[in-house]
């Protein structure tokens, strides 16, 4: 029998975290460029998804407009340059009448631009007549009109996946939304908008810990885009995208990519760090350990005992820590490597001391 193949955490960019709505074609256009060319695509990045802000309003048969001004070209021009760099495209909507940003960003006729009472009409055209292959779905519509989560998303994801269960559905309600989604969506939002703050990154990390068991293969808790690149310290931004590696989050990065430093580029293409993203086993890591500002997480990676381990520093002040082989439940003669230094460590049984920077991390890997 044919079995779909199981798909990883989704690796891309997203324009909302450096753009908010101040999105146009040509801009848009220089995210696929710069992903190519910067890497990233080498790096396994692929999405380019195109959050709230290209709205125009809709016409008297209710069809969606685009913002003209900001994409004369039009969406399908956009969404086939995407594709001809051999990257995918990603489109957003809402699930009530009305986005996010409709709230600054008024369209023109004051019709709505969210997907509610035009579930089919807006999915033949993201897929069918754009040819879109990601959709997010926000809520401040939906939370506007009192929508209950469960009967406005079920019939948004069953017309997605009709059209193409290929096509990634990613739920942005801002909090686990509940069992019911578990199975249907690729991926769920499980908090508010991320910040390029340490404190709103432990605060997702924090979130997200519990939440282990509500993920699968090809379903995952989305802890937000990236803010690698965005004003964190060197450090912070390689704690953060530790964690949404160690989380299986998605991977968008948040950032310009037409201008980013050697340092932000070398954190969002470190091949090791995201191995263990895209994993085989694609199990969420968990917390084993808390000790005061320390934490032990351990991703269960395919293959026999295979294990990736990081040793995260919450504290605000550099430390030193004693780390043993128990303290993952590793044994003794387990060789271990270092992801960030890109080198081999020894046997986990010695004893062994790490200065682990303010809000930095260390990620060690069975080998
Ligand atoms: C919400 C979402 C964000 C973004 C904005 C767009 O705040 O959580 O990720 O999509 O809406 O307006």
């Amino acid at each position: 029998t044919l079995h779909a193949q199981v798909k990883a955490p989704i690796m891309g960019w997203s324009s909302w975290n450096n753009f908010r709505v101040n999105i146009d074609e040509k801009m848009l256009r220089e995210q696929a460029d710069a992903m190519v060319s910067s890497g990233l695509y080498a790096a396994g990045y692929r999405f380019v998804n195109i959050d709230d802000g290209y709205f125009g309003g809709r016409d008297k048969d209710g069809k969606l407009l685009v913002n003209t001004a900001k994409f004369p070209s039009g969406m399908k021009a956009l969404a086939d340059y995407i594709h001809s760099k051999k990257l995918k495209a990603g489109i957003y909507t809402d699930a009530g009448n009305n986005t996010c940003g409709s709230y600054y960003d008024k369209d023109p006729n004051g019709t709505g631009s969210g997907i509610y009472g035009h579930i089919d009409q807006d999915c033949n055209l993201f897929f069918k007549e754009w040819g879109f292959d990601f959709l997010k779905v926000d809520w401040c519509g939906g939370e506007r009109m009192k929508l209950d989560e469960q009967t406005a998303y079920t019939p948004i994801i069953k017309a997605v996946k009709a059209i193409d269960t290929n096509i990634v559905f990613n739920i942005c309600r801002w909090q686990f939304p509940g069992e019911w989604a578990i199975k249907q969506a690729d991926s769920w939002r499980v908090s508010g908008d991320i910040s390029a703050k340490f404190s709103s990154i432990l605060h997702i990390i924090d979130l997200d810990a519990d939440l282990y068991k509500y993920a699968s293969p090809g379903h995952y808790n989305d802890m937000d885009m990236l803010q690698v690149g965005r004003g964190m310290s060197y450090d912070e931004d390689k704690t953060h995208f530790s964690m949404w590696c160690m989380l299986n989050s998605p991977l968008l990065a948040g950032n310009d990519l037409r201008s980013m430093s050697r340092q932000t580029i070398d954190i969002l293409t470190n091949k090791e760090l995201i191995a263990l993203n895209q994993d085989k086993a694609f199990k969420q890591a968990t917390r084993v350990l808390k000790d005061a500002n320390i934490e032990i997480w351990v991703k269960q990676l395919a293959g026999k005992n295979a294990k990736a381990i990081a040793i995260m520093n919450r504290g605000d002040n550099d430390a030193t820590y004693d780390f043993s082989a128990d303290k993952a439940g590793l044994s003794n003669n387990t060789e271990l490597r270092d992801l960030w230094l890109h080198k081999k460590l020894g046997k986990a049984g010695a004893l062994r001391r790490f200065d682990i920077p303010k809000h930095g991390i260390i990620v060690l890997k069975t080998v």
